[in-house]
């Protein structure tokens, strides 16, 4: 129709590659990824020149299924919104050049979104929240606590001091030889494990809501080094609940702090089955309504960018075709 606003969002930032096409900031159209797995996994983490020559690769190809799955052409397309930052700065700059490409020959706006800000709002094209708001926003990269009043103003209330809450799932599966990436190895094992081992939580003394994992990482190696006996399930059982446990205290202790009764999950690790189990009763139990986005949009995709990309077309925030990668971006 006339009015209807199609957005198509491009996410480069690390190792996936993704398009999405949402129609008027509500509904997906498509969502595609190509992942970069099979390339990275030989070497237990993302190699970031691969990953950028893998974009290169890609990204037309997903760009053009997009397309075809939503059903529309780029002559529809209203305007194209891309993840600028945080992320690999060679992996970023394949998206951001093709954004530029294509805003520049059919001349429609071209949008910078953060990539931290696509993952706050993923649930969205979902569910239907009230502002304000609590996020909680756990990746390969990232851990932080976000109240959102409105769109476009956030404040920080928490983050992680050493390793993102992905991260240490990838490194205790890198220790254990269970494979890249970590995450979805660790919650296949800890299926069939028993949470016999209590790890101790970190707590930060200055009573703030920050988060660390190193330490939890370390015991987790100590443990297993001292007892080679202990099977690999049980320690990852373990080592998941202790995580899962910090993230709902430290949640759970903003949300009352600030009086929030809304909370939103966002990022890769809200694909583990078991961590939006434990939120989803913990939270009910005490009174708080909880929101997931569903598997496809909790890790890297382009549906999310389009989404905030929506959102910034609404309020005219357009980007010059001076827009640049911005590898440490965050949420401010
Ligand atoms: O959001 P994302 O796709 O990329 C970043 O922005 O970092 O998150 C990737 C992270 C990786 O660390 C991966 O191991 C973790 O999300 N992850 C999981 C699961 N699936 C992905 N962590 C725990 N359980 C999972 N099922
Ligand atoms: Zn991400």
């Amino acid at each position: 129709m006339a009015n209807d606003v199609l957005v198509l969002g491009i996410e480069t930032s690390c190792d996936d590659t993704g398009a999405g096409i949402v129609l008027n900031g509500k509904k997906v159209l498509s969502n595609v990824v190509a992942s970069q797995i099979k390339i990275h996994e030989k070497y237990g983490g993302v190699v970031p020149e691969l990953a950028s020559r893998n974009h290169l690769e890609n990204v037309y190809y997903v760009i053009d299924k997009a397309l075809k799955e939503a059903g529309v052409t780029l002559d529809m397309i209203s305007a194209v919104a891309v993840t600028y930052g945080p992320g690999l700065v060679g992996s970023l700059l394949v998206g951001i050049e093709t954004a530029k490409a294509i805003a520049f020959a059919k001349k429609i706006p071209l949008i910078g979104v953060n990539h931290l800000e696509a993952h706050l709002f993923a649930a969205f094209l979902e569910h239907e929240v009230k502002f304000p708001f609590l996020t909680l926003i756990i990746s390969g990269g990232h851990t932080e606590l976000v109240v959102v009043k409105e769109f476009g103003n956030y404040e920080v209330t928490g983050e992680t001091r050493d390793d993102a809450c992905g991260e240490a799932f990838d490194k205790v599966a890198k220790l254990l030889e269970l494979g890249y990436p970590g995450g979805p190895k660790v919650e296949e094992m800890a299926k069939t494990g028993k949470k016999s081992f209590k790890f101790p939580k970190a707590v930060m003394k200055d009573g703030s809501s920050d988060f660390s994992f190193s330490g939890l990482k370390t015991a987790v190696l100590t443990h297993f080094k001292a007892n080679k006996n202990m099977a690999k399930e049980d320690l990852c059982a373990s080592f998941q609940n202790t995580v899962i446990e910090t993230l709902l205290d430290n949640t759970l202790k903003t949300a009352v702090e600030r009086n929030i009764t809304e909370i939103v999950l966002g990022g890769g690790v809200v694909a583990n089955k078991t961590l939006r189990e434990s939120f989803k009763v913990k939270c009910e139990k005490e009174g708080f309504n909880v929101y997931f986005p569903g598997f496809n949009l909790c890790t890297d995709n382009g549906a999310m960018i389009a989404y905030v990309g929506y959102q910034k077309f609404l309020r005219k925030q357009f980007s010059g075709l001076d827009l640049n990668a911005d590898p440490g971006l965050a949420i401010t």
